[in-house]
């Protein structure tokens, strides 16, 4: 008999996201809480971007501009592109969705890492994709080499995120060329940049805006540095063959007239992109030394977030609970198949001074535990 619902539907999980602020507070009776679970801009969105969304708020009986032709060319004029090249959705994941309604087909092969960004993973097998992950190698890097054994004449997808959630490693200039080397015309290489503004100074990133690949699609996101996760705005660029295609299947008011406005507002705010860029630098290095300096072995990161291991499964979930009851809520990495480690998003030095309170409360008990980890 016909099901109602396939079976690479019904065996999907939902995605579980971070908790939210105002549940956590309720449920604890808590007044200070520290999201450190979901890599967003603790500082917030820009105030131009603020201005721009709430000037909007008396246009939207109107529909947006399905073009987006304001944004597009702030866009343009940022990265030298052609409008043409450039597809907008509603955050990168709604681009994402686009690109396995339009090019992914049931049966046809993803290839990409172990313990990689999961909404890719679960937007693929949405459409009855076949997954072939490719453990990683011992440094926690996607392992190129192995990946580019496992394309095949079925892959019809790379997925790579560069760099890559939750372990904040990124794929070399030498790597990206070597992968390159042995992708075929008919394969679709997916680079994910949602964390590219804070990667771009590394001297090895490679920066998709400086290669022209006619096979590559280039997803990067205002939900991160830009601050503006809440309002969904992510784009997405490529060859004028494949984002006209995308342009067929996407739903057409998408990103909603505030995000659009978000988002042209945040691109003209560079001084607060420096300053989210600063905040991070100080935080980040603040926060691998300390976890250092207790024993755990951070995973280095060009990220706004730091993951490490704790040990095991039951530590991951002590240490995120313990952590919860002083209300700091951080990300166990269960459903990235990573269980016994966790990940911290860099926050405020205010976020970041709660967040080493907690640790000085939680971590003597931790150790009595699990014992120390050098
Ligand atoms: C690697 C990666 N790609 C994409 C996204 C989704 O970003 P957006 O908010 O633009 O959908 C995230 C969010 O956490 C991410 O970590």
């Amino acid at each position: 008999m016909k099901k109602l619902v396939p079976d690479y539907i019904e065996n999907l999980e939902v995605y579980q996201a971070g908790k939210p602020i105002d549940e956590l507070a309720r449920e604890k009776g808590l007044t200070k809480i520290s999201k450190l679970a979901s890599n967003e801009n603790p500082l917030g969105p820009s105030p131009f971007a603020i201005r721009e969304m709430t000037n909007a708020l008396w246009d939207v009986h109107r529909y947006p501009d399905m073009f987006a032709h304001q944004l597009k060319n702030s866009l343009c004029e940022l990265y030298n592109l052609k409008p043409q090249n450039i597809i907008l959705g509603n955050g990168s994941e709604g681009i994402m969705g686009y690109i396995c309604r339009a090019f992914l087909q049931p049966d046809e092969e993803v290839v990409t890492s172990e313990n990689t960004f999961i909404g890719f993973l679960i937007l693929a097998k949405s459409v009855g994709a076949k997954l072939i992950q490719v453990p990683r190698r011992s440094d926690y890097k996607y392992d190129v080499e192995a990946m580019a054994k496992k394309i095949t004449p079925n892959t019809k997808i790379v997925y790579i995120a560069n760099p890559d959630n939750p372990t904040g490693t990124y794929i070399t200039k030498a790597e990206f060329d070597y992968l390159m080397g042995h992708v075929p015309s008919h394969t679709i290489v997916i680079l994910d940049e949602a964390y590219f503004e804070f990667a771009q100074g590394q001297w090895d990133y490679p920066d998709s805006m400086t290669y022209r690949y006619d096979n590559v699609l280039t997803l990067r996101t205002f939900s991160k540095a830009y601050g503006i996760s809440g309002v969904r705005c992510g784009y997405g660029f490529g060859h004028d063959y494949l984002i006209g295609n995308l342009h067929k299947v996407k739903l057409p008011f998408e990103p909603s007239l505030i995000a659009q406005k978000g988002a042209f507002g945040a691109l003209k705010d560079y001084p607060h992109l420096v300053r989210t860029l600063d905040n991070n630098k100080a935080c980040y290095t603040e926060l691998f030394n300390y976890l250092t300096s207790q024993g755990f072995r951070p995973i280095p990161s060009v990220t706004n977030f730091v993951t490490f291991k704790t040990g095991s499964e039951e530590a991951s979930l002590y240490l995120f609970n313990e952590l919860l009851n002083f209300g700091v809520i951080i990300r166990p990495l269960r459903a990235n198949l990573m269980p016994d480690h966790v990940r911290i998003s860099i926050g405020t030095k205010d976020e970041m001074t709660h967040l080493y309170e907690a640790m000085e409360n939680v971590l003597p008990k931790f150790i009595a535990k699990f014992g120390k980890l050098l």
